[in-house]
């Protein structure tokens, strides 16, 4: 949901075309996070100036309009220090524009210019009282009223630093938001602050750094004789980067801080300060620098058409990362490091719930039925912004899993804060190190499945299923009558990476298959128990990637509605494997085809008796009943990706989504 990237060069040399490729790569990484237009802002050749360039469209629209625009000559003369600052958008106010699109600015001299990720909810109120001294809106967004408002305090309080203007106004709006302001009245500053917003700064010095940590200043008055309250380098030549993720930043540093919600982070002088307005009791004294261990790699396509073709071929790998160091198959013993302290107050809990959006949701309901069997404790389901509408009766003594791979999605940790505030144990599931969710949680499971860059969620949805998996697994270790359950899915864990690459042997089958549902408008897949979860799932992602209607149903309420639409010519996609609710299964089945239709069936390898039924099928390996979901929704995820191939959509970016949602 929107993307911020910032670059300043502190007596580091670097031409505005540099600087502007910089900017471009870096929202090429965060695109994942919108992708309906795009902006930057840099110096004027006489740095009098900021120039700003705006376009609709993707990053690559921007791209050539930059190379149109800024060639040779002046642009590629070296600059000490400068500022740019950069923003791809998933809008919320206003329709994907070139005059809604970031930066916004504060005035036709663009002395402020602000790019901005959330939503400021008192914009109309601020809109009103600026409109009331003067200020006329070029734009349908909330962003400018900040940075008009910041240009009012500047006006009315001259003596304010650019840190002190941006803490004024942050302090007068309401809602979520990740900001990155630059000033021509600041030259070579940059301040950035977020509210529940995802914001890192990234530092790059030639040598490493000796200290791990950045101290905060807090209160009103930034002493600036105290210089050792900041961070300078012990170089002088720095490199900073602001950013709404680390993938943005991996191919320059390593170094990272995460921002925490209302803290103002200011560069001057190539000198960067943390500052916040108020301390209380548990305010820590220092950021800490953190180290990440992303590789390059990790965020390039390598050989593949697209991130997510990728991403699903990376599973046989990314499911054995999310176990590594975790399951000891030799000794079938599991430790999981982030919540082994609480699994004593886990296990004294009233009951469990999961809470999560989208795919997310979905792991919770692929694993809800062995959760409920290995812990013997009541399970419950829920997706977040539903929960939060319905002001979900909460207890001290509930458990609360909020599971999401970006770890930042709003309705997730607002869901999360409310759970907290009422005293429950709040566990996170999530697949971003530092993300709002971990660091909001009270123990959790990182699923290690990898930086998930294409919008439609796939290796994410395995390594939580697994990380929920490896959890029930844990909560009935010391249960004699449950060990040769336990025993049959360690079995089972060790075998899915073979099975997964067997499962992925299917794709030029399923693009087969694709090449004849491509062309119709819907598809029903249908499954139940262990499947269920697939079956919404993999509807999920043919909606999602090829905006053709497809509806996850439960195999069960197949004769209570659904049925009516059966006929010879709607697509059927059902799973039917030999589980314990095989028999059920086989009976829709045969309503299906007893009315004519001509499902596609997924079911186990050399099953004679169910092929049968259909002249189109996918046989999977055997495995446990519980993990089925894993090896079923793999399929799906191919099917979904071959029709959106096929139908030429955008399989990366899918239109009017973004893949982390930061507004409810
Ligand atoms: C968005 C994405 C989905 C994702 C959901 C939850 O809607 O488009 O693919 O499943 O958010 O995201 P999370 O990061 O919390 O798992």
């Amino acid at each position: 949901m929107c993307g911020i990237f910032a670059y300043l060069n502190y007596l580091t040399p670097k031409s505005r075309l540099e600087v502007l490729d910089l900017l471009v790569t870096g929202l090429k990484r965060l695109e994942y996070r919108g992708y309906d237009s795009t902006g930057v802002a840099i110096d004027s050749p006489d740095s009098k100036n900021i120039v700003m360039v705006k376009r609709t469209g993707k990053v690559k629209v921007l791209e050539d309009a930059i190379k149109e625009h800024f060639s040779g000559g002046e642009y590629s003369e070296p600059v000490m220090t400068h500022i740019g600052i950069a923003h791809t958008r998933w809008a919320t106010h206003g329709v994907p524009c070139e005059r809604n699109s970031h930066p916004h600015r504060s005035d036709e001299g663009n002395g402020f210019v602000v790019v901005h990720n959330g939503i400021i909810t008192n914009y109309n109120d601020v809109k009103t009282f600026l409109a009331k001294r003067g200020y006329e809106f070029e734009s349908d967004t909330d962003t400018e009223v900040f940075a008009k408002l910041v240009h009012h305090l500047w006006k009315t309080h001259p003596t304010y630093s650019f840190r002190e203007l941006v803490e004024q106004a942050i302090l007068q709006v309401e809602g979520a938001f990740a900001i990155a302001v630059k000033s021509k009245h600041f030259p070579g500053e940059c301040v950035a602050s977020r509210r529940s917003s995802p914001l890192l700064v990234a530092i790059k010095t030639k040598s490493r750094l000796a200290t791990d940590h950045i101290p905060i200043l807090y209160g009103k008055v930034l002493p600036r004789s105290d210089s050792t309250s900041e961070f300078m380098p012990e170089e002088k030549e720095v490199e900073y980067f602001f950013a709404s993720d680390a993938s943005a930043v991996i191919e320059h540093t390593n170094r990272v801080i995460y921002l925490e919600d209302d803290d103002v982070a200011a560069v001057r002088d190539g000198t960067l300060s943390i500052h916040r307005l108020k301390k209380s009791l548990d305010d820590p004294h220092a950021r800490e620098i953190t180290t990440l261990k992303m590789e390059i790699q990790q965020i390039m396509k390598g050989n593949y058409d697209y991130f997510m073709q990728k991403e699903i071929f990376e599973q046989p790998d990314s499911v054995v990362n999310t176990m590594r160091g975790r399951v000891r198959f030799d000794g079938n013993a599991i430790v999981l490091g982030g919540i082994k302290d609480y699994i004593p107050e886990i296990k004294r809990c009233r009951r469990l719930m999961l809470i999560g959006c989208g795919t997310s949701y979905h792991s919770a309901v692929a694993t809800r039925q062995l959760l409920e069997e290995l812990t013997e404790l009541p399970v419950i389901v829920e997706l977040a912004s539903d929960f939060l509408d319905r002001n979900t009766p909460i207890f001290r003594d509930d458990v609360c899993f909020f599971i999401s791979q970006s770890g930042e999605t709003a309705d997730t940790l607002m869901a999360l804060r409310y759970c907290k505030q009422r005293g429950a144990l709040i566990v996170g599931i999530t697949n971003t190190v530092g993300s709002s969710i971990c660091r909001e949680s009270h123990c959790g499971v990182h699923i290690n499945a990898g930086p998930e860059i294409g919008v439609a969620s796939t290796k994410a949805y395995t390594s939580q299923f697994i990380s929920l998996v490896m959890f029930a697994l844990v909560m009935s270790e010391d249960r004699l009558s449950l060990q040769q359950r336990r025993l049959e899915i360690l079995q089972a864990l060790s075998n899915l990476a073979d099975q997964i690459r067997k499962v992925l042997k299917l794709d030029s089958k399923v693009q087969e298959l694709a090449k004849d549902l491509y062309q119709h408008k819907s598809l029903l897949i249908m499954g139940r128990g262990y499947n269920f979860a697939t079956c919404l799932e993999g509807a999920l992602k043919v909606k999602e990637l090829t905006y053709m209607h497809s509806e996850g149903i439960m195999a069960g309420e197949l004769k209570h509605g659904p049925l009516a639409l059966v006929d010879d010519s709607m697509p059927v996609l059902m799973i039917v494997l030999r589980d314990p609710v095989y028999v059920k299964c086989m009976n829709a089945l045969q309503q299906v085809t007893s009315r004519k239709g001509c499902p596609v069936i997924i079911c186990e390898e050399g099953d004679e008796e169910t092929k049968a039924f259909s002249s189109r099928h996918l046989e999977i390996p055997r495995t446990v009943d519980c993990l089925q979901g894993i090896l079923t929704v793999i399929p799906m995820q191919l099917l979904s990706y071959h029709i959106a191939v096929l139908r030429g959509c955008d399989v990366d970016c899918p239109r009017n989504l973004a893949k982390s949602v930061t507004v409810e």
